[in-house]
């Protein structure tokens, strides 16, 4: 298996170009599923996650090609046409895996008329239910059951009517995929206390463009007008504010001054907010065509207190990398994980590395320390293991990250990434 090797203290500086979002890329492959005309997604990102999708959708029927492009270039264009559905299922062992591919349910059960996925079950970062996901459909007319761990749902007469929904509790998949399946139904939907993360807006955007009607786009009332048939289109992936995120840490932690190429600073507020309150220097750029954020180390950074929230609060995928960075910083950080009961699984790991931690149910409390040391470790998740990825830049000596395929899932060819900027990083294979 792979591991990370990370020799510590290098001060990171120069440009680093951000990929299109993983998490917007999971949600854009399967509304290809509601047209049989093709949808081309540039700049997905190269990843695990999105290839395993890439196989979900081919084992639904879904024809993939990819579009010649460099490998020395980051993402690529991907064509994707479900002509003819051969498969309504999704199977416990891919579900199992890749918990986003509970987000083909909504269209092809649109699509088809009827849809069979296994339930994901728990995963590492805590019990993740699909409640939410199911009851949103059933009130836009889907009638469900429920055999040997899967769920079975029907659209009566073949189609879904539409329907009102509100929100219990603020859903970023579940969100994704009613609108989806709401986007083909007979008559009119509405979702009310819908998720607003920037990667739902990319997904309405992009059924907009296949013919979808849908106001209130980017806010929490979602009504959407079903129309027969959605049409081809080509949509470009938005960028991913988590990974430019990540390396905004990675500049804050070891002193360092990166500009991270092709970001929408908009989209990052909560991040950037926070990282301004800790002491770093973050100034939008003009970046080409792009936008651009030049992220600079100024001095000591200070300690904070963070809770996650729903967009446009500070979001749970920040969590790890926020507490990594805050390790080294003046005083004492509070921070509180309000989405994911069980994510603070790199909390043991960076205490093997020297940090102060202690962790009381939902809220942790950070003491900084002088220095981190290089340690062995292993993650459970992909944030998580960038955390751990964080401090092994800033630590003394080396750090040797295990279950790289967490971050293969995530973050599109890492390694290189940081070492362009000055990391002494590499991946090594234990055979
Ligand atoms: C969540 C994050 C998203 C992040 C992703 C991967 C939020 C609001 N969502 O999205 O930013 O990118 O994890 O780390 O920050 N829930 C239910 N029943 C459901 C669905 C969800 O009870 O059917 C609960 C969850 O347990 C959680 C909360 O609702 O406490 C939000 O979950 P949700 O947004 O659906 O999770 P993801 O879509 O995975």
């Amino acid at each position: 298996m792979d591991r990370i090797l990370i020799r510590g203290g290098n001060r990171l500086a120069g440009r680093l170009p951000i990929s299109g979002a993983k998490n917007a890329a999971l949600t854009l492959m399967p509304a290809a599923l509601l047209t049989d005309q093709p949808l081309t997604l540039r700049n997905l990102p190269r990843l695990a996650d999105v290839d395993g999708f890439g196989h979900l959708l081919n084992q639904l029927g879904a024809s993939t090609a990819v579009e010649g492009t460099s490998p020395a270039a980051f993402g690529r264009t991907v064509t994707i046409r479900a002509g003819d559905l051969t498969s309504t299922e999704a199977p416990y062992d891919i579900v199992r895996k890749m918990r986003a591919s509970i987000l083909v349910l909504g269209p092809v059960l649109a699509r088809a008329g009827s849809a069979r996925v296994s339930l994901p079950g728990g995963c590492a970062i805590g019990n993740r239910p699909i409640d939410l996901h199911l009851k949103a459909l059933e009130a836009i007319g889907a009638e469900l059951e429920m055999a040997a761990g899967y769920v079975e749902a029907r659209a009566p007469s073949g189609r879904l009517s539409g329907g009102k929904y509100r929100f219990p509790v603020v859903s970023v998949g579940a969100t994704e995929n009613v609108v989806m399946a709401a986007a083909t139904a007979r008559g009119t939907s509405c979702i009310e206390n819908a998720a607003r993360e920037p990667e739902i807006v990319d997904l309405c955007r992009c059924l907009v463009a296949m013919g979808a009607r849908i106001e209130g786009i980017g806010t929490d009332r979602l009504e959407i007008e079903g129309v027969d048939a959605l049409r081809a289109a080509t949509y470009s992936v938005m960028p991913d504010r988590i990974e430019a995120g990540s390396y905004a840490c990675a500049a804050a932690i070891t002193g360092g001054d990166l500009t991270l190429t092709g970001v929408d600073a908009e989209d990052m507020g909560a991040t950037l907010a926070a990282l301004t309150e800790a002491g770093v220097v973050v100034e939008p750029v003009a970046d080409g065509q792009g936008g651009g954020v030049r992220v600079t180390a100024a001095g000591p950074l200070r300690p904070l207190t963070l809770s996650t929230a729903p967009y446009p609060g500070f979001a749970t995928d920040m969590q790890a990398q926020f507490m990594a960075m805050l390790t080294l910083a003046d005083g004492a950080s509070v921070l509180t994980e309000t989405i994911f009961e069980n994510r603070y699984m790199h909390v043991p790991e960076l205490a093997r590395m020297g940090a102060d931690i202690t962790v009381s149910g939902r809220t942790a409390v950070v003491r900084g320390v002088a220095g981190l040391t290089g340690a062995p470790v292993m993650a459970t998740d992909l944030r998580a293991s960038m955390s751990l990825i964080l401090a092994g830049l800033a630590a003394e000596g080396e750090t040797s990250v295990a279950r790289v395929y967490h971050l293969d899932r995530g973050y599109e060819r890492l390694e290189e990434k940081l070492s362009a900027v000055g990391a002494d990083i590499e991946r090594v294979s234990d055979g």
